[in-house]
């Protein structure tokens, strides 16, 4: 039997419910925030997630989902969203037209991952990306908003925040960061070796807890902010201070992705085992320019939806529109004319198969119908319709007629 590949899912029933419970909640809260849809697609010229994400990066590193195409083009499915929607910023010259342009989008990402609980191979995101805004409020409305979303689902979170500083401070830490490293001798792993070379920052997020212990005493970027970087963090935290959204700084928070400068968050559940980073994101001024755009500033981040699905707090369920059931193969025809009508307006669903008056009550219960309309012998006798309604607990033999009325 042919099963779905390792990390990718079905998605049924039950959770898609879910599924379009949290877009419709995060959509309807991007929208209030002034942003818009936009869809880009799901495969991307390798080379613009190398220019953006970065080679130094595991997800360009290890994980992409890339091959030759027949049109022997390197192509990559998409591993995250913001790549892609900058590609569209500037290939529509947006950049060029200047002004502030605010845009959300969801859908499938692709990281070849070791598949565990809450990592998967194919993911969603719900992604969110701010052009043109350079200061530091719209970093705050970003985070006020997942803060918005995540209060809408019920779900608690914990904020982590940290600033990665711009080209100003970020060069001359680098350097006291690597002298640091150097000064390990041999003591940190092979990839903290790698990332020596590549991304250096990248080693304070090392999972080895050998190296973790070491880089206890590291120089921190915090401190080494320029006046610009220092007093955008600290109008940051003082926002947040005045909408009450708590926060943690973590210096360590280096983010997976190399396009950032300046505010770097992440949101984590402590409800869902070990991959607890629920969204993250941050602030990208210079990524437009890298791919050849004109310089914008920017600022977004995404949710990870599968990791939400198990924390969503769904509302009450309301019952609502009609179950349609006929009593004996004579009745299909005047019930499928009855449900038709009732569809124009409402949720109205058929079961064909003649039943008991119980089985078909059963199934108005299955599909959550505030309504449960029959018709059988007596009722065709009497050109009419067996309605119950499940919420007033009454029920109504209504004639034909007037139910087409
Ligand atoms: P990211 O932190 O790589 O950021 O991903 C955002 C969220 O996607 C994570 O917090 C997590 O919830 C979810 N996620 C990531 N990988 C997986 C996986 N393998 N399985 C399940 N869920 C996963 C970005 O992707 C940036 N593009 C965010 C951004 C937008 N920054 C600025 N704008």
């Amino acid at each position: 039997m042919i099963q779905s590949l390792r990390g990718m899912n079905d998605i049924l029933s039950e959770d898609y419910e879910r599924f379009e419970y949290f877009i419709a909640t995060a959509s309807t809260i991007a929208k209030r925030y002034g942003f818009h849809y936009i869809e880009t697609p799901l495969l991307e010229e390798t080379a613009l997630f190398k220019r953006s994400v970065g080679e130094s990066s595991d997800i360009v590193g290890k994980e992409m989902y890339q091959f030759i195409d027949k049109g022997e083009n390197d192509v990559c499915l998409r591993p995250e969203g913001t790549a892609g929607v900058v590609r569209a910023f500037i290939q529509h010259k947006l950049d060029k037209k200047g002004g502030i342009h605010r845009f959300y989008y969801h859908g499938p990402m692709f990281r070849y991952e070791r598949p565990q609980k809450g990592r998967l191979r194919e993911f969603h995101q719900f992604g969110i990306e701010s052009f043109g805004v350079a200061s530091v409020y719209e970093d705050a409305l970003m985070i006020m908003m997942v803060s918005d979303i995540l209060t809408a689902l019920g779900i608690g979170y914990r904020l982590k925040l940290n600033s990665l500083g711009d080209q100003h401070c970020m060069p001359a830490y680098r350097e006291k960061l690597v002298s640091f490293i150097d000064s390990c001798g041999d003591a940190i792993c092979g990839d903290c070796e790698r990332r020596k070379l590549t991304n250096p920052i990248r080693v304070l997020d090392c999972k080895n807890e050998h190296c973790q212990s070491l880089y206890l005493n590291a120089p921190k970027l915090i401190d080494h902010l320029c006046e610009g970087c220092q007093s955008d963090f600290e109008t940051l935290k003082s926002i947040l201070d005045q909408h009450a959204i708590a926060y943690e700084i973590d210096t360590n928070l280096v983010r997976g992705l190399d396009y950032y400068s300046k505010t770097a968050f992440e949101f984590v559940s402590d409800n869902i085992g070990s991959q607890s980073a629920i969204a993250g994101g941050g602030r990208y001024d210079r990524l437009i320019e890298f791919l050849d755009g004109k310089p914008t500033p920017a600022v977004g981040f995404a949710l990870g939806i599968e990791r939400l699905m198990e924390l969503i707090v769904m509302p009450e369920s309301v019952r609502e529109g009609y179950y349609f059931g006929a009593m004996d193969e004579t009745a299909i025809k005047p019930i499928l004319l009855a449900a038709e009508k009732a569809r124009r307006n409402q949720k109205a669903v058929v079961e064909y198969k003649p039943r008991k008056l119980q089985d078909h009550l059963k199934g108005a219960d299955r599909i959550n119908a505030r309504y449960c309309a029959i018709i059988g012998e007596n009722e065709l006798n009497q050109n009419s319709i067996w309605v119950k309604d499940l919420v007033e607990k009454n029920e109504k033999l209504i004639p034909l007629n007037e139910f087409f009325a």
